[in-house]
């Protein structure tokens, strides 16, 4: 259709709106489109995207504003498959199905094993045309943290560290590595992610807070998520005490063994007995919260724990212009190496006096290369 790619774009920003607030759904975003029956004279009659905490879906809210009308046709573009299997609500295939919609456009299948067998296949024999493959590339990447959880079991991960001039990444001097430019992007860097993932060292060290604290981002802040096997934060840090946002504790203890001031609304822990204490089982458990997308903002073991693993989607480092020398912490902390194909660089922005470079793993890439073609 010659209006595919526009209204299927138009789709694909809507999306982008909902990213930081749809957790633990992914966002899609939807527009409903009225033309006359030759597909001419075409515009807008319904648009939407998945609401904040991922209700209403992006079909649902989209229809919410259509006026249909006997003389005309309508079409429907969904960035990903609209859901066809019975949830807290009403499928959106049912809601489409109780309307004049006689196309259902889409970029992607959803991966989602809920979706196997999906009744949209069916729908053709009524006579509903479906479509589906418009700006998939594109949207494969939007979607890439949802595909990884629900094929490979673990999010996207995005590992983030600030680096002085000589590859450090404390410096003893200085409250920030980095410039107020450089962690207003973190910010945002935040807010895109569904959970951010730091060590215990760096809880105990910088007492984070791990929130999103720019205008307009206030109520984006992600899952706090921490490694920390013996469960010995204690009320003095913030992730434990600001329990405005969810923190996770990642630990070996029984239940038994949790302290009582962990015992909170808010918190929650997650147990992993010692022998399968790996991040292949951490990330299992993390994904199965609905975690799309991971931050992994240090220290340097963390960043360590995570290139030994092979788990790094992305690499972000924000580098300052200062040299400390050789006291200071190594920005890694990992034993081995990976080849100089492997992370390449992306990205280099100039944000005043730091360099923001932004590399991609090319395993993973290949990952998205190989499964594209099945959704
Ligand atoms: N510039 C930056 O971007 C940046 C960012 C973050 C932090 N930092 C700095 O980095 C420093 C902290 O880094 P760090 O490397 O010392 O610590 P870290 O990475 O923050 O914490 C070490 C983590 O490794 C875990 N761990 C240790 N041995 C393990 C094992 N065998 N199996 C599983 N988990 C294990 C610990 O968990 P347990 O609690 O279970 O032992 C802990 O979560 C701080 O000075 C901080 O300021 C800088």
């Amino acid at each position: 259709m010659h209006f595919d790619n526009k209204y299927m774009n138009i789709a694909f920003n809507l999306a982008k709106k909902g990213m930081a607030t749809s957790f633990p759904n992914p966002s899609v975003g939807c527009v409903i489109v009225e033309c006359t029956h030759d597909f001419k004279n075409d515009k807008i009659a319904g648009f939407g995207f998945t609401q904040k905490g991922g209700r209403p879906h992006a079909e649902a809210k989209a229809l919410e504003k259509v006026n249909f009308k006997k003389t005309k046709k309508y079409l429907c573009y969904s960035t990903l498959e609209p859901c066809s299997h019975f949830g807290r609500d009403v499928s959106c295939l049912d809601k489409i199905q109780k309307t004049p919609i006689s196309q259902i456009i889409f970029a992607l299948k959803d991966p989602d094993k809920r979706m196997k067998g999906s009744r949209i296949k069916k729908l053709s024999v009524d006579g509903t045309t479906i479509r589906s493959g418009i700006l998939k590339k594109d949207l494969f990447k939007f979607y890439e943290g949802y595909f990884l959880n629900k094929i490979k079991d673990r999010p996207k991960i995005t590992l983030k560290m600030a680096s002085t001039l000589d590859g450090k990444i404390t410096s003893s001097k200085k409250k920030w590595i980095s410039n107020s430019s450089s962690r207003k992007i973190v910010h945002h860097l935040r807010s895109n992610n569904d959970a951010i993932l730091v060590g215990s060292n760096t809880v105990k060290i910088d007492n984070p807070r791990l929130t999103c604290r720019i205008n307009g981002l206030e109520n984006t802040s992600p899952i706090r998520i921490v490694i920390n096997r013996k469960l010995d934060l204690t009320e003095d840090f913030h992730i434990i005490t600001d329990r405005s946002v969810k923190t996770i504790l990642i630990s070996s203890l029984n239940k038994e063994q949790i302290p009582k001031h962990l015992k909170k609304k808010n918190i929650e822990i997650i147990n992993i007995k010692n022998k399968k204490f790996n991040l292949k089982t951490i990330l299992k458990e993390i994904s199965s919260f609905g975690i799309n997308n991971l931050l992994v903002e240090g220290g340097a073991r963390m960043a360590g724990f995570f290139l030994k693993s092979k788990f790094v989607d992305e690499l972000i480092i924000f580098r300052n212009n200062i040299i400390v020398g050789d006291a200071e912490l190594s920005l890694i902390k990992f034993k081995g190496n990976y080849n100089e194909e492997e992370f390449q660089l992306k990205k280099l922005m100039k944000l005043k006096n730091n360099i923001l470079e932004i590399y991609r793993s090319q395993s993973s890439l290949i990952f998205l290369k190989k499964n594209i073609e099945k959704y």
